[in-house]
């Protein structure tokens, strides 16, 4: 197969979508791989190197499109790239389509095979595609918090492990999936003192056992978020009910009670937040006061990474572009379920209910389209 890598033209958008190992492995496999000029030069990724590993750089974006039968990208094709996509392309990247009426429509009228890396699952039920970027997200958390943290950035000037006689600052992390898995094991390296409000009895059970006491976990309800925010000197907003918007776990008022110049990260912001004074931030403008209490709700945290989460997202969709790759789109969709649950749109159609439920749209399921 010809596989196509584009550089990334979304506005601050620095990762790509293949690293040069990939490349190596999809050549290796008797694949061609041509690259876009520059594609990789945002996640420090030289053209060199793609050469190295069997890549064929092209000039322009138009060049790698029209020779390419999968485009393997990171974001959601905007605008410029609309006109550049064709009949029976795969589309193998990001396509969050839910609330992206514009884009399904060119993707089914354009009759591309979107396969969406966020609705790839796993056999436990995971989204394993959207796991790295959560690890990423997670662990930033903590880092944005120490920042902010300090009187020179508009925080209580708190260090978060304290030293020998004073004591660590309060982190509070609210839910103990991977972002707040991965925000916990930050923030205890750092010397803080965490504590996870989660609502599963068995994930509090299974955080125990991780962190062996280092960690405290708490049952979440409004009275423990109540006491969890009066403590805080950072917080970090991290739950999900998978296919819903955020639960405004803290209210206004809650926020009204923490400590001057404390820190509220809200991760969960791309799912509208858990923080009921969550608004979307960017990274050239992230934070806001609310209170006397910093506000840092980035929806795209990893971007600020972009190096890192290249690496770990590459880690993870490799695999399933060289399925797509050896078997093709047919014969690798129909031998793996979990693959399959990846196609939103195929020779026309919408094939995931959910993105044809929030649109209005009629689904067709993919085995009516094989
Ligand atoms: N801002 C960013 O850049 C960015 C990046 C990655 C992920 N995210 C978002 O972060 C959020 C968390 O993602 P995740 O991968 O950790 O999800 P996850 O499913 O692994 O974890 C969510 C956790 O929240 C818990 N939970 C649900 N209701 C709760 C409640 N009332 N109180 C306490 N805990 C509760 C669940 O039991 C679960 O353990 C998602 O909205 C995700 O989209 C944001």
């Amino acid at each position: 197969m010809n596989v196509g890598l584009p550089k990334e033209i979304k506005d601050n958008e620095n990762r790509v979508g293949l690293v040069p190992s990939g490349v190596a492995a999809l050549t290796r496999a008797g694949h061609e791989v041509v690259v876009e000029a520059g594609a990789g030069g945002g996640s420090g990724i030289e053209d060199g190197e793609y050469e190295a590993a069997g890549g064929k750089i092209l000039p322009s974006a138009d060049a790698v499109f029209a020779r390419a039968e999968m485009i393997v990208k990171v974001k959601e094709p905007i605008e410029p790239e609309y006109e550049r996509m064709r009949e029976g392309q795969i589309l193998f990247t990001y396509l969050h389509l839910a609330p992206a009426g514009t884009l399904t429509d060119v993707l089914l009228k354009r009759r591309v095979t979107g396969v969406a890396y966020e609705t790839i699952t796993a056999a436990n039920g995971t989204l394993p595609l959207l796991t790295p970027m959560s690890e990423v997200a997670g662990r930033m958390s903590v880092h944005v918090g120490a920042y902010y943290l300090q009187k020179s950035n508009g925080g209580r000037g708190v260090l978060l492990s304290g030293v020998p006689g004073v004591p660590p600052a309060d982190v509070v992390i609210i839910g103990g999936g991977v972002v707040g898995t991965n925000a916990a094991k930050i923030a205890a390296g750092m010397g803080a003192d965490v504590t996870v409000l989660e609502a599963s009895p068995d994930r509090m059970r299974e955080l125990d056992d991780i962190f062996m006491g280092r960690v405290k976990t708490v049952a979440s309800n409004p009275h423990t978020l109540e006491a969890g925010c009066r403590r805080a000197d950072l917080l970090i907003g991290a739950v999900l009910i998978p296919g819903a918007a955020a639960p405004k776990l803290v209210s206004r008022t809650m926020i009204g009670t923490m400590k001057k110049g404390a820190v509220a990260v809200d991760v969960a912001v791309d799912q509208g937040g858990c923080f009921e004074t969550t608004h979307a931030t960017t990274h050239s403008k992230p934070t806001y006061l609310v209170d006397d209490v910093i506000h840092y709700c980035v929806a795209n945290m990893p971007g600020a990474v972009a190096r890192t989460s290249t690496f770990a997202l590459t880690n993870s969709t490799l695999r399933y572009a060289l399925e797509l790759a050896n078997k093709g789109f047919e014969r690798a969709v129909g031998e793996n379920p979990h693959l399959a649950a990846g196609v939103n749109t195929y020779k026309g159609k919408l094939t995931y209910e959910a993105v044809a439920q929030a649109q209005g749209k009629s689904f067709t399921p993919l085995e009516k389209t094989l």
